[in-house]
């Protein structure tokens, strides 16, 4: 085949604890990652080119190497220089529906559903963990985008241990149109007021990853109780960009006006999600959220919880 169509969902953090730094400048993570299912189309065709290039109907979306699906293509033809010759260059079309600048992954997703696409339309026939290996040499999220659903994620986010499925939850999801946060900015500024708080010793860190196993968070998600899921969730990252973005801090508070269990940023933000046991529970707070704040540059989306990363469009 010449041409492969893939979905790549966007995901939100139900847990995102900054523990340490790392010696590589990163900053050491216990997060637990949920894919939903608001998702971008991503269609990586053979072009007969020696080029890659890359289409997008969104049109603040970078198009050369700034953008991940272009590094990702770029990092498939180094990688595999027999499969490029023999097949050629790729065109990408990638429709975005997944906000940019969000906390959403969306970057990282379309980076993922790339290393996936040409994987297939090369036919290299790598296994998931070789394509996740791939990822990680380009972002931190790219190897939970390949494989998707719920995750328990260490290190600098690429180590995964996959969770019980929890896909019976919906959220709403909340992003300004013209606020975007950046994620280096969010992790820096951590650093600067709260390195006093992080864990030194490896045998410490070790410890706190250990103990999370055994913490309630992992219980709720072990038994699906979506109430106590709601009472865990945690950002560390809502403690510099929630005083930083009055506007995100009055969404987050409007959202724990209404129906939600629950409301949090999702990564390094902008995008606030609500907690939602049903479809109805979660277009009621869609609602009393578009009625409490009527700015028009607000977007709202309900996604559901699914236990998928990219997968191959029919
Ligand atoms: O890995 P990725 O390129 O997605 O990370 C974006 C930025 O987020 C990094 O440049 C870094 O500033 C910060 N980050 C971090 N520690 C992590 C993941 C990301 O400090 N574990």
């Amino acid at each position: 085949m010449r041409a492969y169509t893939l979905l790549a969902p966007a995901k939100i953090n139900l847990y995102l604890e900054i523990v340490g730094d790392r010696p590589d400048g990163y900053h050491e993570l216990i997060m637990v990652m949920q894919s939903v299912d608001l998702c971008d189309r991503l269609e990586v065709r053979a072009n007969g080119t020696n080029d890659i290039r890359l289409f997008c109907d969104h049109p603040e979306v970078p198009l050369d190497q700034s953008n991940l699906a272009y590094r990702a293509a770029t990092l498939m033809c180094e990688q595999f220089p027999d499969a490029f010759e023999r097949y050629g260059g790729v065109d990408i079309y990638l429709e975005k529906n997944i906000p940019i600048g969000a906390g959403l992954a969306g970057g990282s997703g379309n980076a993922a559903a790339t290393l996936v696409g040409i994987d297939l339309l090369w036919k290299l026939g790598l296994t998931q963990s070789e394509i996740q290996d791939l990822g990680a040499q380009l972002g931190s999220d790219v190897p939970f985008s390949v494989a998707g659903g719920t995750a328990l994620a260490t290190g600098r986010g690429e180590n995964l241990a996959t969770l019980n499925t929890l896909d019976q939850l919906y959220v709403v999801l909340a992003k300004y149109r013209s606020l975007s946060v950046s994620t280096p900015w969010a992790y820096k500024t951590y650093r600067q007021q709260f390195h006093e708080t992080y864990l030194r010793h490896p045998n410490d860190l070790e410890e706190r990853r250990k103990h999370i196993h055994s913490g309630p968070m992992m219980g709720a998600i072990a038994h699906h109780d979506a109430l106590q899921i709601a009472q865990h969730l945690h950002n560390d990252l809502e403690k510099v960009v929630l005083p930083a973005y009055p506007a995100v801090k009055a969404l987050r508070e409007a959202f724990q006006q209404t129906d939600c269990l629950a409301a949090m940023m999702s990564g390094s933000g902008p995008t606030v999600f609500g907690l939602a046991e049903t479809q109805e529970q979660a277009e009621a707070a869609r609602q009393q959220v578009r009625q409490a704040i009527a700015d028009p540059d607000l977007e709202l989306w309900v996604a559901k919880f699914i236990s998928k990363g990219i997968q191959v469009a029919t």
